[in-house]
């Protein structure tokens, strides 16, 4: 088959490298893909959001499976876009429909979802401009830290945690009157949880499901988890907390009441599901549920699937996840994002990347990345480059993530030192 993947960050790189690893797959095409994107297929210059120019690759390079990996297209409705148009019917689109994308598109909606599910989740009061001052009220009746987030899309910054009462009537204020642009025009008041987070990803056609393997996300600039937030700057897979016992409870508290309310809601779901978790005491809560996987988690992720991927996506598609082979790899897998200096804030871009050539024994996932004219890899985003290592135990593999990240270097870069370090005697 021919699989055309959207999107261009070291998920997307990281899914179509597991994908070019299946006898079942004679292509890959990636849009708009990146520099190391490039090793695994052939990258076209069209954005997963331009939903014509999507369908003529489909229909010109006769794409059988489309990939979805950002959000954007999803809560855009791209899977009700090729459900609706005759000529791309037929094609399988892995992701949910528009109104399944909204469990991660509109944070009020995913709230609503989960208490008419039984999901737990932080207890919630929901505001706009018309209840302000309710909103300011309710605040007063919480305990501090604070939890403001903006209900739409607002790039991973929606979210603020705030110790102070004031200053978090204030923020609800600049929120409502657009700090989010319209994404904040709704705002979610949340209880704060205690605990520690870990990324879950399901598989599921609808009914069916298989839970990928977990990650926990790193996602402050600096070390010891300082400093402003970010996309991601490592992960870990598997989490050693995430037992036979936890995963019962994700299962039966989470999953399975999630795969039902989606049914009985009328939602077409034939995708991933990234389950943003925090364990509170032994039991997990949703923090947020994203309608596609997590960066830098997929890194970790595909590299400890034992399986052939491309026929996991196929059997999504077609309905019958319950008939394909899965296994996992026992493995330990660390991933080391190095980033751009200056990133989150402002960064140059078309620095000339070095050292990519001499890395053993490790999967280098390209971010934002591309070729300049004279062919070589330069920096074209925030975040540029992730080292995914393996080994029988954190340590083992963060040694050899950082002994190769070493090797590369560009004007400006930077990682973290410590991805890892806080699970090792956990
Ligand atoms: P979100 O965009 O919803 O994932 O939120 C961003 C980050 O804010 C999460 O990864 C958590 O670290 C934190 N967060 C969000 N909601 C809560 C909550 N109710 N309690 C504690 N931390 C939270
Ligand atoms: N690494 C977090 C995310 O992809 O949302």
């Amino acid at each position: 088959m021919n699989i055309l993947v959207l999107g261009s960050g070291g998920r997307e790189h990281a899914i179509a490298w597991k994908l070019s690893q299946s006898h079942n797959v004679e292509k890959i095409f990636i849009a708009p893909g990146n520099a190391g994107t490039a090793l695994v297929g052939e990258n076209i210059s069209v954005s997963p959001t331009d939903f014509q120019a999507v369908r003529d690759i489909v229909i010109s390079k006769k794409i059988d499976m489309v990939v979805v990996g950002p959000e954007q297209p999803l809560v855009d409705g791209v899977v009700d876009f090729f459900r609706n148009d005759d000529k791309l019917k037929n094609v399988r689109v892995i992701g949910p429909d528009k109104k399944g994308a909204q469990l991660e598109g509109s944070k009020a909606f995913a709230k609503d979802f989960m208490q008419r599910n039984g999901i737990p989740t932080a207890s919630c009061f929901t505001v706009t401009s018309a209840n302000i001052d309710e909103g300011i009220r309710h605040l007063e009746t919480m305990n501090a830290p604070y939890v403001l987030k903006a209900d739409g899309l607002a790039a991973g910054k929606g979210v603020l945690i705030i110790d102070d009462l004031q200053e978090a009537q204030n923020e609800l204020r600049n929120m409502l009157s657009g700090k989010f642009g319209d994404a904040s025009a709704t705002v979610v008041i949340e209880t704060f949880l205690k605990g520690i987070e870990v990324s879950m990803f399901v598989l599921t056609d609808g009914k069916h499901y298989v839970i990928l393997p977990e990650a926990k996300d790193y996602k402050r600039i600096c070390d010891g988890d300082k400093g402003l937030n970010t996309g991601g700057m490592g992960a870990v897979s598997p989490v050693p907390f995430v037992n036979a016992d936890f995963t019962k409870k994700v299962r039966e508290r989470i999953i399975e009441p999630t795969l039902k309310g989606l049914e009985k809601e009328n939602i077409t779901y034939k995708g991933f599901i990234f389950l943003g978790l925090m364990n509170v005491n032994g039991n997990p809560y949703v923090i947020e549920y994203n309608v596609r996987m997590g960066d830098p988690e997929t890194e970790s992720v595909m590299t400890r699937i034992d399986a052939d991927f491309a026929l996991m996506l196929e059997a999504c598609a077609d309905g019958c996840l319950d008939k394909v082979a899965y296994k996992t790899s026992p493995k330990t897998s660390v991933t080391v994002m190095m980033v751009s200096g200056g990133y989150p804030e402002h960064y140059e871009k078309g620095k000339i990347i070095n050292g990519l050539n001499h890395l053993n024994n490790v999967f280098v996932a390209h971010a934002g990345t591309k070729f300049n004219q004279d062919g070589n890899i330069v920096t074209s985003g925030g975040r540029v480059i992730a080292v995914t290592a393996h080994g029988d135990s954190i340590n083992e593999a963060r040694d050899k993530a950082y002994n190769e990240i070493e090797k590369i270097n560009f004007d400006g870069a930077a990682f973290r030192h410590d991805i890892g370090l806080d699970l090792i005697n956990i």
